[in-house]
């Protein structure tokens, strides 16, 4: 029996234990390559007829062309988010899939440790203590019981995060520009709009993808509707939002504090160590002077049960494009007007 040949770019160590786990199952033949997907490296897919991607990986329409004249027919992302891909330019040459909804758990829970951390500064409370320092002046912060949290983008991950927030006595306000009228009255939440929200919500946290309207989303015109000392969450893509603007935020006391598991740079820096040599973005490094800025490295997916899914859909979206069926994970530039709706054919 032939097998398939995949190339996984951007590969860590725990990407092959789950991979070569799931594989089991289906035995293709995986190369694993540490470097991103980018012009310089997409020629070294050929040879290979899948191409597994990751989200700091380039997919634009001259990566695309290369693999395509390599012989590629399907980049399977293993990641939800497809903001990296120009679908535009994959339309009727390649075939693209995705892991929706892997673990919309992992994500909100990660957003609400953000929350929790710098709500309450167990992020600092941590180093004091290990110092001997049992001071807790600077740590105060206040009740989420009773508090408003405003959500943008209410789909898989928004949903789970409003569930927790529930559960600490939180007001709901939401926005998506798909709101859910039923979900609303079951959930109990209220859709407003974004002036809305910026106006009555003692945290936002994003939820929503990123593409060319909601890129910069979070940005001075929009901070300035914010209430003084607002916390902003941002585990969706670091492009919602315009980093100096936050910053500046962070100065006027604007905003209160920022958790972001998510940055528009972070493609030089993000799942790297770094720890021994410079930091050049300047932007980043005056980030990470912020007591009340708490940044992780794009981990809100970094769970067993995350890893366990994503390997699994992964490899299930590429048995199910060789077997010729239709590829119920497949995105294409028409899939928001059609194909996502429709759910019964092949997008091109
Ligand atoms: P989803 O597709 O289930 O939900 C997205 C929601 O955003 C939908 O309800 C949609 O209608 C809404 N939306 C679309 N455009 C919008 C706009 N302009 N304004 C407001 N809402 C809008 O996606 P899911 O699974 O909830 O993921 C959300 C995002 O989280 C992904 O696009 C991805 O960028 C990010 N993500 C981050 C991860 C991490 O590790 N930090 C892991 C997985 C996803």
């Amino acid at each position: 029996m032939k097998k398939e040949k995949i190339l996984f770019f951007d590969t860590k160590p725990y990407d092959q234990c789950f991979f070569d786990g799931a594989n089991k199952k289906h035995g293709y033949d995986i190369k694993y390559f540490n470097g991103h997907l980018n012009h310089d490296t997409s020629a070294f897919t050929e040879g290979h007829n899948v191409v597994c991607a990751f989200v700091n990986d380039i997919v634009d329409r001259q990566v695309i062309e290369t693999v395509v004249k390599n012989g590629i027919k399907l980049i399977a992302l293993r990641s939800a988010g497809y903001n990296n891909v120009d679908l535009k330019a994959a339309y009727g040459k390649i075939h693209v899939a995705r892991v929706p909804g892997y673990s919309p758990y992992a994500v909100a829970e990660h957003a609400t440790a953000l929350m929790l951390s710098l709500n309450r500064k167990t992020h600092r409370a941590y180093y004091r203590t290990r110092d001997g320092n049992f001071s807790i002046n600077g740590l105060i912060g206040f009740d989420l019981h009773g508090k408003t949290a405003g959500v943008i983008g209410t789909g898989r991950i928004g949903r789970c995060f409003i569930t927790i927030l529930k559960g600490f006595g939180m007001k709901i306000l939401a926005y998506d520009v798909y709101p859910d009228k039923e979900y609303a009255r079951s959930a109990e939440i209220t859709y407003v709009d974004l002036p809305g929200l910026y106006a009555k919500s003692d945290i936002i946290s994003l939820h929503c993808p990123l593409n060319k309207d909601t890129h910069h989303l979070i940005d001075k015109e929009s901070i300035n509707q914010m209430k003084e000392g607002v916390i902003l969450i941002n585990t969706g893509r670091g492009g919602l939002v315009k980093t100096q603007d936050l910053i500046d935020g962070l100065k006027s006391g604007k905003i209160g504090a920022a958790g972001l598991d998510v940055y528009e740079e972070e493609s030089e820096y993000f799942f790297e160590d770094f720890s021994t040599s410079m930091i050049n973005d300047d932007i980043l490094a005056r980030l990470l002077t912020f007591p009340n800025v708490l940044i992780t490295s794009h981990q809100g997916f970094f769970t067993k049960e995350a890893l366990t899914n994503i390997a699994e859909t992964t490899l299930a979206n590429i048995k199910e494009y060789f077997d010729g069926g239709f590829l119920k994970n497949e995105i294409c530039y028409k899939c928001d007007k059609e194909c996502i709706k429709k759910q019964k054919k092949i997008c091109f």
